[in-house]
């Protein structure tokens, strides 16, 4: 199966950028940026990535995220998650990045845009991999914050697809952000959020209702909602789901708990992402791989997982149609057997 599952052309659409340090880049850019890290060396930090909850994984994320400085810092984090995901069957990314996190510690919008961007446009070139970048607000931060991180962002419509809303989810409901995403969608960009991962299903609503996204990330917490499970499936609203992270973050207590496999089979349009691959044990792949083992998936789920990456993606048509074929093509002769 994972030859088949890295075969299958799939979209990434839930990944923060700043959540694919890997140890080694965090303590080669803390030498040369001449920064003393809380941990002696990879190994002991890896062993810091135990997380209680969400709250308890964003401390972590965002003090690592100290050792990004440059813009050559953002272009070689950028470029190492785009090959390793290249090699995993990845032909599209759709990208978060957190501005506020860099903004507040002086580094500005424009040369985080600057390396991530390269990094995006020599992967097009050189892997054929598309992509899309969506800046998040951090919803723990105010509206007012938002706003000005909106402003900055608007020199560089060319480079940015859409808003995100991402960070501290408890307490801090969507509605809080409505006249920031309305800006953003008057400004041309499209709009998604991450709503019932530890918040509840009202704020997946909320979400839908005021800020008017075309994607919830996350979601897991919609079956809490009947009603609103049935209006996902109807309106085939995508869920970009995190199989691995919400283990980690305790969301399910293990991946056989997770609900993605009812969903799927619900009708919706939920999808398979990495969130944080470099604190949650694996990337696409990996994800893919531990669902398929947990639910004993056919190849006719996983590539409706692909296919739903795809349709679930701010591709145009035409590029949705080229990997829908390509999907068919492979289930029509999948590859041999690979020997154990
Ligand atoms: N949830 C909220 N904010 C985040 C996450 C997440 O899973 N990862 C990085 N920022
Ligand atoms: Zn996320």
């Amino acid at each position: 199966m994972e030859a088949f599952i890295r075969s299958l052309p799939k979209a990434e659409l839930h990944v923060h950028i700043e959540g694919t340090l890997e140890p080694e880049m965090a303590f080669e850019l803390a030498r040369k940026h001449r920064i003393s890290l809380p941990h002696a060396n990879v190994e002991q930090l890896r062993r810091a990535y135990r997380f209680s909850d969400l709250q308890s994984f964003l401390d972590i994320y965002y003090a690592m995220a100290d050792v990004l400085r440059d813009e050559e810092d953002f272009y070689a984090l950028t470029r190492a998650y785009l090959r390793r995901v290249h090699a995993q069957g990845v032909v599209h990314a759709e990208i978060f990045f957190d501005p506020q996190t860099h903004s507040a510690r002086g580094i500005p919008f424009g040369t985080v845009v600057g390396g991530i961007h390269r990094a995006l446009v020599d992967a097009q070139r050189e892997l054929k991999l598309t992509h899309r970048l969506i800046p998040c607000f951090e919803r723990h931060l105010s509206s007012d914050s938002a706003m000005r991180t909106l402003e900055q962002a608007l020199p560089y419509l060319d480079a940015v697809a859409a808003v995100g809303l991402d960070s501290s989810e408890r307490g801090h409901p969507p509605g809080k952000f409505a006249a920031v995403f309305e800006r953003a969608r008057a400004e041309g960009l499209l709009a998604v959020a991450h709503a019932g991962e530890e918040g509840p299903a009202a704020y997946i609503r909320e979400a839908l209702d005021r800020l008017h996204v075309c994607r919830i990330d996350h979601g897991v917490r919609c079956e809490e909602d009947p009603e609103l499970v049935a209006r996902l499936a109807r309106e085939r609203i995508p869920l970009t789901m995190c199989p691995l992270s919400n283990v980690q973050l305790k969301v399910f207590d293990r991946i056989e708990s997770h609900n993605i496999k009812r969903l799927l089979d619900a009708g919706l349009c939920v999808t398979v992402n990495s969130d944080d691959p470099a604190y949650f044990g694996g990337y696409l792949l990996e994800n893919y791989l531990a669902i398929q083992r947990a639910f004993a998936l056919s190849r006719q789920d996983l590539a409706r997982l692909a296919r739903n990456s795809l349709e679930a993606s701010f591709l145009d048509a035409a590029g949705k149609r080229r990997w829908s074929s390509a999907i068919d093509r492979l289930l029509a002769d999948p590859p041999a057997q690979q020997p154990r």
